[in-house]
């Protein structure tokens, strides 16, 4: 069975509303999905293992709860994944990061790899994969594909907005790989849009329209 997390905590559905407004300008929509970006993160994160180790406090020496193992490794859809990664690098400002140049060819609606840099260890690090839209998912399991083919085992997948299609799309190509989202719309439209969505998110993200 497919393993999505909706993230319905108030203040990311609250923010993710205010986004979706056709009217929030570029800077409002950008520092908008840097700080959901840092909510949703708290959540994607929120089972990763622990281990102790001892520390000195002023007072006495103790056991301390840090996170195990190697650092996490962000992997940024470009460009609309760069919007996510700025937030979650604000919490976790040691993350490797990777980047994943694939666009969607905007009459087939295919994806076009362009792109590719990861740390070259990712197959011993948990790669959490970030795309604010996931609509067709086909960039998303292109990227994925990229990062199994390079050795990553542990993938999670962050987007913003899935549309129902494209989950389903996803988590049949990639069963393995856990979808955290903060919102399933409705379907997408003739053009590969989101409804209702909130748009082309580099777009608005960029102001490149
Ligand atoms: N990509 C976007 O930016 N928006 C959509 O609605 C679908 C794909």
């Amino acid at each position: 069975m497919a393993d999505i997390t909706l993230i319905d905590h108030p203040l990311v559905q609250h923010k993710l509303t205010l986004m979706r407004r056709k009217d929030t300008p570029t800077a409002v929509f950008r520092q908008l999905l840097r700080e959901i970006s840092t909510l949703m993160c708290y959540e994607v994160t929120r089972d990763l293992n622990m281990t102790l180790e001892p520390i000195e406090t002023p007072v006495a020496a103790m056991q301390a709860p840090v996170i195990a193992g190697k650092k996490l490794v962000f992997a940024s859809i470009l460009r609309a994944g760069n919007g996510l990664l700025e937030g979650m690098l604000d919490l976790v400002p040691s993350a490797r990061v990777a980047h994943i140049g694939v666009y969607r060819d905007h009459d087939t609606l295919k994806p076009v790899e362009y792109y590719f840099k990861a740390p070259e260890d990712i197959s011993e690090r948990l790669v959490i994969l970030v795309d604010p839209m996931l609509a067709t998912g086909n960039s998303s399991i292109s990227a994925t594909s990229q990062l199994k083919a390079r050795g990553a085992k542990h993938i999670r997948f962050l987007c913003l907005l899935a549309a129902p299609e494209g989950l389903g799309h996803f988590t049949t190509a990639h069963p393995d790989v856990p979808v955290f989202t903060a919102a399933i719309d409705s379907h997408l439209n003739d053009k590969g849009y989101i409804v209702p969505g909130l748009g082309d998110a580099g777009d608005r993200m960029y102001g490149t329209k």
